[in-house]
């Protein structure tokens, strides 16, 4: 096997040693399906099959040394990390100067856990105080682990660690900033602080063959904030073909997420797919355009489909995260959803966090819903609400435009007609049996 002529060849080589003949598993050929991006996917750089560049296996920090390779390997080569390998990044690593450059993770990939270090090195951002261990970015490039890769972000003393510290910065487990083409794939990802994923100001990536788990041995300091995938600032992502067991939303589109498909996924024990939270803070501007959600197995999560926008709040409200952001959410489908064991199969709403129905009429939404597709959703739901089976709230029909359903089969466990709550829908385009709230 492949892997342990690398072991073997590799095993006695220094940093970043250039090592030729050498046979290298190759990247897969990493195909999107079933659906395709309207916008083909840029061809990437030929890669120089001898130009390899091995991670240091004794580095004590692994984040220097794994910039050193890329460096060296930049511009058509590949940077490997040895099999049987742990890799521990004991300090912020910056790997968005990369360019045609693939990088082949066969060991483990740890950070350290040292808390109070990571609060003002990791790289911080203002969105939602989002943090990195490492990021990536540049042009082509292709993250690899041919389902041997593993990246721990040891979260158990984080989610520890929060319960003395609510706002404590958690970062992110695997994160891109400005990636222009290429690929994340074949990667086990467990435990991360904090969300496992985000994309960030990035394009044409294809995410594929992920596994995501998180493994709780403090039962009294449980997990928090553990989205599988969240897109900002994004275009044309495809994020296909993978296992999500987590506790927070399986994906989760941001502010300025266009042209994204999320397929062939298995989420258990999230809080869905979700579009938002968006219009949260007023003067900003949230755009979700263009998205495809297709054949999802969502199981034991709060939520199947679910859209979530905050309200419209009095002029010049000061203070608190409470609404009144404008924007759009346009042209999303859900089309081929398996429900089982989840709380709602559907939740849309535009009341997200209003104190009544009656404070939202009178301060609709200032984001815009329209042109929302939900189609050939199959299931059954928890008994939680039975026999009400799903949501759609909105705040005001004049920003809440062409919301359909199409082919919901949806069932409460119980032998009850399943129900569904419509607040300010137009009823004539759902073929689903609204009831009022
Ligand atoms: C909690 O963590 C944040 C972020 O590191 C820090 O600014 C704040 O001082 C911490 N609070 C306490 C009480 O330690
Ligand atoms: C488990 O979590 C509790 C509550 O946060 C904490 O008091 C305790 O120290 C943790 N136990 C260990 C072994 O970390
Ligand atoms: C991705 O798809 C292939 C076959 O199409 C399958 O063998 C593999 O297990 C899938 N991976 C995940 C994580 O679902
Ligand atoms: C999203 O795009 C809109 C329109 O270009 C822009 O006004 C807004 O600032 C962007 N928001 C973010 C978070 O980038
Ligand atoms: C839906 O995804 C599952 C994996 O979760 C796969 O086995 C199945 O073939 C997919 N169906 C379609 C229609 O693509
Ligand atoms: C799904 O999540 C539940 C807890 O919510 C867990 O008990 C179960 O083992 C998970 N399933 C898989 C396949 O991991
Ligand atoms: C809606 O989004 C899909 C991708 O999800 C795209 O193929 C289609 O062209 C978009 N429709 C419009 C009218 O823009
Ligand atoms: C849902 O949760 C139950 C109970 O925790 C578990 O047995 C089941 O395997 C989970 N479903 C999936 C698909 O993981
Ligand atoms: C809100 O505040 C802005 C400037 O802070 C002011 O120009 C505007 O008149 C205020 N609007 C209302 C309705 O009070």
């Amino acid at each position: 096997m492949q892997r342990y002529l690398l072991t073997a060849v590799l095993a006695a080589t220094v940093a970043t040693a250039v090592i030729t003949p050498f046979s290298l598993p190759a990247l897969p050929n990493l195909i999107t399906s079933p659906k395709t991006s309207s916008t083909p996917f840029p061809l990437g750089a030929a890669r120089h099959p001898s130009r390899i560049c091995v991670v240091d296996p004794e580095a004590t920090d692994a984040g220097p040394a794994l910039i050193s390779a890329a460096h060296d390997c930049n511009n058509g080569g590949t940077v490997v990390l040895l099999p049987d390998t742990t890799y521990t990044i004991t300090s912020p690593t910056d790997l968005t100067f990369l360019q045609s450059i693939d990088i082949l993770i066969l060991g483990t990939v740890v950070f350290s856990d040292d808390v109070e270090y990571w609060q003002t090195r990791a790289f911080g951002y203002a969105y939602q105080d989002v943090h990195l261990f490492w990021k990536f970015g540049g042009r082509d490039v292709n993250i690899y682990g041919l389902g041997i890769g593993t990246l721990d972000g040891l979260g158990q003393t984080w989610w520890t660690a929060k319960r003395s510290n609510e706002t404590l910065y958690r970062p992110v487990l695997f994160g891109t900033d400005g990636l222009a083409g290429g690929s994340v794939s074949g990667l086990n990802m467990k435990n991360s602080p904090f969300w496992f994923n985000v994309i960030m100001n990035s394009n044409d990536v294809l995410i594929t063959d992920i596994n995501i788990w998180i493994e709780v041995t403090n039962s009294s300091s449980p997990p928090a904030n553990t989205d599988g995938w969240d897109t900002y600032r994004s275009i044309n992502i495809v994020i296909q073909n993978s296992t999500i067991n987590n506790y927070d939303d399986c994906v989760s589109f941001k502010p300025n997420s266009t042209d994204i498909i999320v397929q062939n996924l298995q989420c258990n024990g999230s809080h869905g797919i979700s579009v938002g939270s968006l219009g949260q803070y007023q003067g900003e501007y949230d755009i979700v355009e263009d998205v495809y959600v297709y054949n999802i197995s969502m199981s034991n999560a709060s939520d199947g489909a679910r859209i979530k926008i905050w309200p419209g709040v009095p002029p010049n409200t000061t203070g608190s995260s409470s609404g009144g952001g404008a924007g759009y959410v346009r042209n999303i489908t859900y089309e081929l959803f398996h429900n089982t064991n989840n709380d709602w199969a559907i939740e849309l709403t535009q009341c997200y966090f209003a104190s009544s129905q009656e404070a939202c009429n009178a301060y609709p939404a200032v984001l815009l819903i329209e042109d929302i597709l939900f189609k050939d959703f199959y299931g059954t739901t928890s008994k939680r609400h039975d026999p009400r089976v799903g949501t759609l709230v909105c705040s005001d029909p004049s920003v809440c435009k062409n919301i359909r359903t199409e082919n919901i089969a949806v069932s409460p466990p119980s032998a009850a007609t399943a129900e569904w709550i419509c607040t300010n829908m137009n009823e004539g385009l759902l073929d689903i049996n609204c009831v009022a709230a």
